[in-house]
């Protein structure tokens, strides 16, 4: 047994120690704005926030997040008012989408810890997640917004 919490709601989840926290979230929970990409951590569609911090899901084993705070794109905000979701749709991010939810969870691990980052420091933040739609000017963009925004 498991036992952590998604989006401030409790829960106690019996599966093998080593599966990964993205199937628990998907498969065993039904919370599936996280995606899967590639499962071995190149591509941070499965991006969510462990007690605030943005991490693979697809790397972590459910062991690792006993009595933890795990954050997906659906705890982000309770109405999609956080300020990276109003910059993302006025500056029409996404192509597909199927990555965005990573893309926001992990601009919003970078905003929480530094609200005015410059272009390169986003640049190099958002490294860690691919879009295969090419909307990366689109993504600094918003972040860019957001900040100022906040
Ligand atoms: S699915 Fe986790 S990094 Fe690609
Ligand atoms: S919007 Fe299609 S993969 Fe990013």
């Amino acid at each position: 047994m498991a036992n952590f919490t998604v989006n401030g709601e409790a829960f106690e989840v019996d599966a093998d120690p080593n599966t990964p926290l993205l199937w628990i979230i998907r498969e065993h929970l039904k919370i599936t704005g996280t995606k899967f990409g590639c499962g071995v951590g190149q591509c941070g569609a499965c991006t969510v926030h462990i007690d605030g911090a943005a991490t693979y899901s697809c790397l972590t084993p459910v062991s690792a997040v006993e009595g933890r705070e795990i954050t997906t794109i659906e705890g982000l905000s309770a109405d999609g008012s956080h300020p990276l979701q109003t910059a993302w749709v006025a500056e029409q991010v996404p192509q597909c989408g199927y990555c965005q939810s990573g893309q926001i969870m992990r601009a919003a691990d970078l905003l929480a810890n530094n609200p005015n980052p410059s272009r390169a420091e986003i640049i190099a933040h958002m490294s860690t997640n691919i879009c295969r739609c090419g909307t990366y000017s689109r993504i600094i963009s918003a972040i860019e917004r957001a900040a100022r925004e906040a």
